[in-house]
């Protein structure tokens, strides 16, 4: 069975990293697309740590479990870019497990949290080179915020920045 679970923020650098590396790996398709290699503890970082400027408690990690093994993980914060404003990082699902509904429920627990706490909007960055999951984030009622062109000094991606409102009315 598969359990929807909370894991600390910090979930790559405690006693689960081996189990979110091992997750990371399996699902090194999306690491490949974004940085062009294979996931290690920096891309882990990237990823989990959060912007500098955000306190500790303003980060939540949910999981897919089954048995010991990791099949999925959603990384978002709190507070970005405003007080009030939540933030969604990566939704990584194993392979064996995409197009099955996981992503959208495990999305919808991040904007079920969000609304509990009186969130106003939420935000999510995709990648222009992975139209599937702005298809995945369209058809939840994200809505196109802005495109950020890509910086040849970085990882060179162009990124579309979706956004939701979390009023009642949405
Ligand atoms: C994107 C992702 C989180 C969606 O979760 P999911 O459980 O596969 O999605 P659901 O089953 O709830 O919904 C299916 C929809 O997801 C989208 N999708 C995106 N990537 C997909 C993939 N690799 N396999 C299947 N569906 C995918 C499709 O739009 C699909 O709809 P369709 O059947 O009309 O094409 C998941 O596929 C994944 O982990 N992909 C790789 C990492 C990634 O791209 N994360 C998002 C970064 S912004």
């Amino acid at each position: 069975m598969i359990k929807t679970i909370s894991l600390d923020p910090d979930c790559h650098l405690n006693a689960d990293a081996n189990r979110v590396m091992d997750l990371f790996r399996r699902a090194g398709d999306y690491a490949r697309l974004e940085s062009g290699r294979d996931p290690d503890l920096d891309y882990l970082r990237e990823n989990f740590d959060g912007p500098p400027s955000l306190a500790r408690e303003d980060r939540f990690t949910l999981a897919l479990e089954e048995g010991d093994t990791l099949l999925g993980t959603a990384g978002y914060i709190r507070n970005f870019y405003e007080p009030g404003e939540w933030y969604m990082g990566l939704l990584l699902l194993d392979p064996a497990i995409r197009g099955q509904g996981y992503g959208t429920k495990l999305a919808q627990r991040v904007i079920d949290h969000a609304r509990r706490e009186g969130g106003s909007r939420i935000r999510i960055a995709v990648l222009d080179a992975n139209p599937n999951a702005r298809r995945f984030w369209e058809r939840q009622g994200y809505v196109l915020e802005r495109t950020v062109p890509g910086d040849p000094e970085g990882d060179g991606h162009i990124r579309h920045v979706l956004k939701q409102e979390l009023g009642r009315a949405s």
